[in-house]
């Protein structure tokens, strides 16, 4: 596995700042880590980007490839590869995607079906292959391992992923699992664990970076809200209609990002509780290592021959990919005799018995068992050697 030493960064911004001046902008290291870093920092300029104001309103810069299509935009990222292979004598090279979020796109339009609709959608400039699929699309054709930590889709659509498939090229997505995501992934099993019902979960948090100004834009905010919202229902397998994620953009706060979570959930004899959860964490430090790690962990997949996703991997991510493009644990939900209307039924019949204790026995759980760089921009990297009762409105997802 390539050493941390051995990494060497490069990689594209749509603004032309080196990592230096990036850092100091942002905060994110003290006086004396940056005093330390400043030097290796500002040696690494950003490459100019393919930029689209179309799938990231909310971003400002003009350091842009000045291509004319897909196709010539593709050719210019590739032609930055082979020159940062070269230039940095590394012996391998991985992309991982970190810029902006882009506007939600719906991975079900034809032209990410199969791969020669997605190649006839690159000749005609199709408008929904956004910059995150043409950098993907780029990085596999060279035969480049990819890693997606946005929301935005790159790889995780059928023509990619049969791509990367065939050509024996490893990817994992998406949506880097840092903050309260990941302390949401680690208290649902518990809470299932021991059969106390999910009603509602209210997750709000304020973040002011340039992330959260990108989040600003509603068509990225959507895309956002759907991997941090996807998770839930996946690990307490039941649909829990009243989860609300809320994010909003808050200047003052910069890279510091806070978050809150109210969990309602109903215990032992249908009584209530409450859980509350303040994680007052750093966007970038989380996100960091992890970064470090999937690049190594890519490198490593690369070298033992792992041809398209690596689901080992998912536990990085919001939304983990899969072989079959289905969600890890939506597979797990679909072993089970129940189907998702069944879960909730089911959950509702569980709760009308509570009182009535000469029912039919349940399992322990009352359902059934469920088996079940650069920090901007996308970065190449190289080294050297309980559902609410039916008939209940649902709250608002998206606020
Ligand atoms: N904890 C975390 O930081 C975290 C966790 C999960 C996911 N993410 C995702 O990672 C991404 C980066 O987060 P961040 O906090 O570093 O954001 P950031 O806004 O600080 O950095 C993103 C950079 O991407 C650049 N950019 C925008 N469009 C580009 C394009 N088409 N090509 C190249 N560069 C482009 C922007 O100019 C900006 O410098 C975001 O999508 C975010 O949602 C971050």
């Amino acid at each position: 596995m390539a050493g941390y030493v051995d990494l060497v960064f490069g990689g594209w911004d749509v603004r032309d700042d080196d990592l230096a001046l990036a850092a100091a902008e942002h905060g994110v290291l003290d006086a004396a880590q940056q005093l330390l870093a400043a030097p290796a920092l500002g040696r690494v300029k950003p490459w100019p980007a393919i930029g689209s104001g179309a799938f990231c309103a909310g971003v400002q810069g003009g350091h842009r490839v000045s291509a004319r299509g897909h196709r010539e935009a593709i050719a210019q990222v590739q032609s930055d590869l082979d020159r940062f292979a070269l230039e940095s004598e590394v012996d391998a090279v991985v992309v991982v995607n970190l810029a902006s979020t882009e506007r939600w796109v719906d991975p079900a339009l034809p032209v990410f079906a199969d791969l020669p609709s997605f190649e006839r959608g690159l000749d005609r400039d199709g408008p929904d292959i956004g910059p995150a699929m043409l950098y993907a699309y780029a990085a596999l054709t060279a035969g480049v391992p990819y890693a997606n930590f946005t929301p935005s889709l790159a790889v995780d659509v059928p023509a990619l992923r049969e791509l990367a498939g065939t050509l024996g090229v490893p990817v994992a997505g998406r949506d880097g699992k840092t903050g309260q995501t990941l302390l949401k992934t680690v208290l649902a099993p518990a809470l299932r664990a021991r059969a106390l019902t999910v009603e509602g979960w209210y997750s709000t948090n304020i973040l002011g970076n340039r992330d959260g100004e990108a989040l600003h834009h509603p068509a990225s905010l959507a895309s956002k809200v759907a991997t941090k919202g996807s998770v839930l229902d996946h690990m307490l397998g039941y649909p829990v209609d009243d989860h609300v994620v809320q994010i909003t953009y808050y200047r003052p706060r910069g890279d510091d990002k806070e978050s809150w979570d109210n969990i309602d959930v109903r215990g032992f004899l249908g009584q209530r509780m409450q859980l509350k959860l303040n994680f007052l964490c750093r966007d970038s430090i989380l996100a960091a290592p992890l970064v470090l790690e999937l690049a190594r962990l890519l490198d490593l997949a690369a070298q033992r021959g792992h041809a398209g996703v690596v689901e080992p991997l998912g536990v990085f991510f919001k939304a983990p990919m899969t072989r079959d493009g289905n969600t890890l644990n939506t597979r797990c939900i679909g072993k089970s005799p129940r189907s998702r209307r069944g879960w909730a039924q089911h959950d509702q019949r569980l709760r009308q018995r509570v009182g009535r204790p000469r029912g039919r026995r349940r399992g322990r759980t009352g359902r059934p068992p469920c088996h079940g760089g650069r920090a901007r921009g996308d970065a190449p990297g190289g080294h050297r050697r309980g559902g609410a009762p039916a008939g209940r409105p649902r709250s608002d997802r998206v606020t």
